[in-house]
């Protein structure tokens, strides 16, 4: 694909104390979607997504479970890949940090920025949170506790290598100075400089209490520090450190998504270790809210989690993508209820999406034979379709999924109305019931093709009951939804319905 663009998106890799919540469903999915977008407008498209396998909060979680670390990994690694597979997650790649690939491009990391000067061995006495793998100071406690887990921090000292963060606050200003678009939503930029203007504490990038990590290159006493490892996941997993020309192809990457708990690692210590070690930063991070349930996040320790393959089984692979992708302006944080998933499947899939197609297929089964007529060149849904792809292709390009499938499901709305308006059930067969209906064809495969990245098995099925052939993946933005490319004349199905409507 020499002519096409490279487009490389990541999710955080999740760690594997926990099973796959509603909370990493979330994430996921919107890192799908987006990356299905671009692969329509025919990127070259790189989707990475994995686990996060060492330090101390996992070796204490196999302890706990009375397993080796390696064994526990292997044992819940794969309920993430397999969670991934049933919501129809795209990915290119699936890093585990317990990979030689990774220890390899890990290694090859340290050793640059230790070359460099920027590792050098201190003593370090502070606060440390094992839950979320960090150090605190006492101004960042809640009532004494981690401000995000709410629960005691440990004293801990250490003689450890420590990363000279503080020398790169200047640098990192610059580049986002000259980088000004960098961050989406772009409120989240702002407490990134702000963060960075408090001035930046070197971080601990080893540790010698526990084994369960890599070894430093230069000193086997030490592992590394988990998130200084888990962080060089996006790069070992397109070949640093074991396939340079992979590696030229694909970074620097296009969209790190990740959830707003994990900005300050992301967009202050990993581009500043990039940036030691040599290697361009990231173009760009998408920063998600948290999906809440009950008004707190998902953890096992509040003991509300959602899992979301029970959602699947009960509202369908599409059903649930589609509300997580438009129940929430992305950036906001959202509250998960079963309400709100019920509501947004019966408005916007059974009402609008579902309605359309048995409507159009019903009238072409009783009044056309069964077979699509064309469309008119000058239709008025013609503009309603234009404005669509316009809008849509805008608010993709934000990282604004709720806002593009809103300005695809106006054309659905249109679609709608202008049968409403028309009525062709009650029209007698010839030309004019012809043009109406050709047009709500050519509206309805425009919608399929928009709507696939969100609900991509409904756009096949869309696709297919009108008759297109091929794979509705396939298709390439923008020309493919240009109005007039339905060709008419192939059999159009009713079949079951898309979404059967659902009660509370
Ligand atoms: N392992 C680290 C990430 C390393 S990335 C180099 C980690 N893992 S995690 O499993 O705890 O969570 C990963 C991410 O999932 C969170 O940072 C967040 O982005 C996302 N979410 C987890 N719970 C969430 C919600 N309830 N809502 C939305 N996103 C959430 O942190």
């Amino acid at each position: 694909m020499a002519d096409s663009r490279a487009f490389y998106a990541t999710t955080p890799i999740y760690y594997v104390n926990a099973k796959p919540h509603l909370g990493h469903a979330y994430t996921t999915i919107i890192g799908d979607a987006l990356c299905r977008w671009h692969r329509l407008l025919g990127d070259d498209v790189h989707f990475l997504t994995g686990t996060d396998e060492h330090g101390l909060k996992i070796q204490q979680a196999a302890d706990a479970a009375g397993m080796a670390p390696l064994a526990f990994a292997d044992s819940i690694a794969p309920l993430f890949a397999d969670a991934w597979a049933r919501l129809n997650i795209s990915n290119d790649d699936f890093i585990r940090t317990t990979e030689t690939r990774h220890r390899l491009g890990v290694q090859k990391l340290l050793q640059a920025c230790y070359d460099n000067g920027d590792i050098e061995l201190d003593t370090y006495r502070g606060l440390y949170c094992v839950a979320c793998e960090a150090y605190f100071t006492e101004d960042d406690l809640v009532e004494g506790n981690c401000p995000i887990h709410k629960k005691p921090v440990e004293q801990v000292e250490e003689e450890n290598y420590f990363f000279r963060l503080s020398r790169y606050g200047d640098r990192l200003l610059k580049w986002y100075a000259e980088h000004p678009g960098a961050i989406v939503p772009d409120y989240r930029m702002n407490e990134v400089i702000g963060f960075i203007k408090q001035g930046l504490l070197d971080f601990s990038i080893s540790r010698t209490s526990f084994s369960w990590g890599i070894p430093l290159p230069w000193d086997d006493e030490h592992v590394t520090y988990v998130w200084f490892d888990a962080l060089a996941n996006y790069i070992t997993a397109v070949g640093y450190g074991t396939d340079d020309e992979q590696f030229a192809r694909h970074w620097p990457v296009d969209f790190h998504m990740i959830g707003k708990d994990i900005i300050r690692f992301h967009c202050v210590y990993w581009p500043a270790m990039l940036m030691s070690a040599g290697i361009e930063p990231p173009k760009g991070w998408a920063v998600g809210g948290w999906l809440l349930v009950g008004g707190e996040k998902m953890s096992k320790t509040t003991g509300n989690v959602v899992n979301p393959l029970d959602l699947i089984d009960d509202i369908g692979v599409d059903g649930f993508r589609y509300y997580v992708l438009a129940e929430t302006p992305y950036g906001a944080d959202g509250d998960f209820t079963y309400e709100g998933l019920i509501g947004r499947y019966n408005s916007d899939l059974a009402n609008n999406l579902g309605n359309l197609l048995s409507r159009v297929a019903t009238v072409v089964g009783k009044k056309c034979g069964g077979f699509g007529p064309r469309p008119r060149p000058d239709s008025a849904l013609a503009a309603a379709a234009a404005d669509a792809l316009a809008e849509t292709t805008a608010r993709w390009n934000e990282v604004q999924p709720s806002r593009a499938l809103e300005a695809t499901w106006q054309l659905i709305r249109a679609t709608n109305a202008h049968l409403e308006t028309n009525e062709p059930w009650k029209a007698e067969p010839g030309p004019d019931l012809d043009a109406v209906m050709g047009d709500a064809l050519e509206a309805l495969r425009i919608v399929a093709i928009l709507a696939s990245p969100a609900v991509p098995d409904t756009a096949q099925a869309v696709w297919e009951r009108i008759g297109m052939p091929g794979a509705v993946a396939d298709q390439r933005l923008p020309h493919a939804a240009a109005w007039g490319g339905y060709p008419g004349g192939t059999s159009v199905v009713k079949g079951d319905p898309l979404f059967p409507r659902r009660q509370l």
